[in-house]
């Protein structure tokens, strides 16, 4: 219900309590608690006795009131699950798998946020988007990894549309003058040839003014490159909006178009790169990405497919 309110508010302009109480079936004193709620969570709210309530600011927050008034949902984010605290955004998306196919589970603040090979993922309140999608389509579990890049590009989209040129070091490390601004981590739940269902977290670090220990050196965000501090809802529900662009292109078969697109962005093409976890390590060329989302290399004129489940790859001269 606070939600509807500050729906109702952020139209615009002054609303009578008793015109909200109507609209949205509650009591009047309803109305003013839900305001009094608004009005902690940081919306600043003028009340005038005679014209009612107007918004004339909104709090950075990725609610999903806030992200609904930037985003006109198709699939992706058409519903919107929003907490002040999870363990992770991508156990919130397990623990709700019933939910419907492309919500978006949301949150402030992670408390065990997690990266990729069992990494810790830091996921501080204000500082960034920490957020999973649920997706249910029809596809066998060997061709969803191809999803996880396009979930990449669509960051690399966003971040664009803002004015923040970035690179992604395959499979979707979003990084920024070398440095990992977004993380993607996807799991899912399959049988041997169905899939139930896959969760494609994302974790952009947003307004972060400093990274601490192990992190110091290889990650930024987009504050720390730009110097501007940006509304996370509206960014949010930018990377729905790319992010559906691409995975429909996917599911109806344009996926040459999509992986082209993803090549252009991609600072592992065309770079040396030292490959870990087949054998001993050793270095080749990237030269591509098949239609399956996986690394084509050339080493000693001979072509190798590498998967990103299987290995992992770093620069010869340093992270990319
Ligand atoms: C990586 O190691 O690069 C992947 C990082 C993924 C972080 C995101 S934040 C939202 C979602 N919830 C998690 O616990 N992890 C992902």
């Amino acid at each position: 219900m606070k939600d509807k309110i500050a729906a109702v508010l952020k139209t615009g302009g002054y609303h009578s309590g008793e015109k909200i109480s109507e609209d949205l079936n509650i009591s009047r004193t309803a109305v003013w608690k839900y305001i009094n709620k608004l009005k902690e969570e940081g919306y600043e709210i003028e009340s005038s006795t005679k014209k009612g309530y107007r918004l004339t600011a909104s709090p950075d927050l990725v609610t999903a009131a806030e992200i609904k008034s930037s985003l006109n949902a198709g699939l992706i984010g058409n519903q919107i699950y929003f907490k002040r605290e999870v363990d992770s955004t991508n156990n919130e998306a397990k623990r709700n798998s019933a939910a419907p196919d492309g919500s978006v589970f949301i949150a402030e603040l992670q408390t065990d946020g997690k990266g990729r090979v069992g990494r810790k993922w830091v996921s501080r309140a204000g500082d960034g988007i920490w957020m999973s999608i649920l997706l249910k389509p029809s596809l066998a579990p060997y061709e969803v990894s191809i999803i996880t890049l396009a979930a990449g590009l669509a960051v690399s989209e966003a971040l664009a549309d803002l004015g923040l040129l970035t690179g992604i070091k395959w499979p979707n490390d979003v990084v920024a003058e070398g440095r990992k601004l977004c993380g993607i981590l996807t799991e899912l739940s399959a049988e041997i040839d169905a899939l139930n269902y896959l969760v494609v977290g994302i974790g952009i670090n947003v307004n972060t003014e400093h990274f601490d220990g192990e992190f110091a050196g290889h990650a930024t965000s987009m504050y720390l490159e730009t110097g501007k501090k940006y509304r996370r809802a509206d960014l949010a529900a930018r990377v729905m909006v790319c992010f559906e662009y691409r995975y429909r292109q996917l599911l109806s078969g344009e996926r040459e178009k999509m992986i082209a697109d993803y090549e252009k962005h991609c600072l592992t093409v065309g770079r040396m790169v030292r490959v870990l976890g087949r054998g001993e390590p050793f270095e080749a060329l990237g030269v591509g990405i098949n239609t399956q989302g996986e690394l084509i290399v050339e080493k000693d004129g001979e072509k190798m497919v590498l998967n990103s489940g299987e290995v992992s790859v770093r620069g010869i001269y340093g992270y990319i």
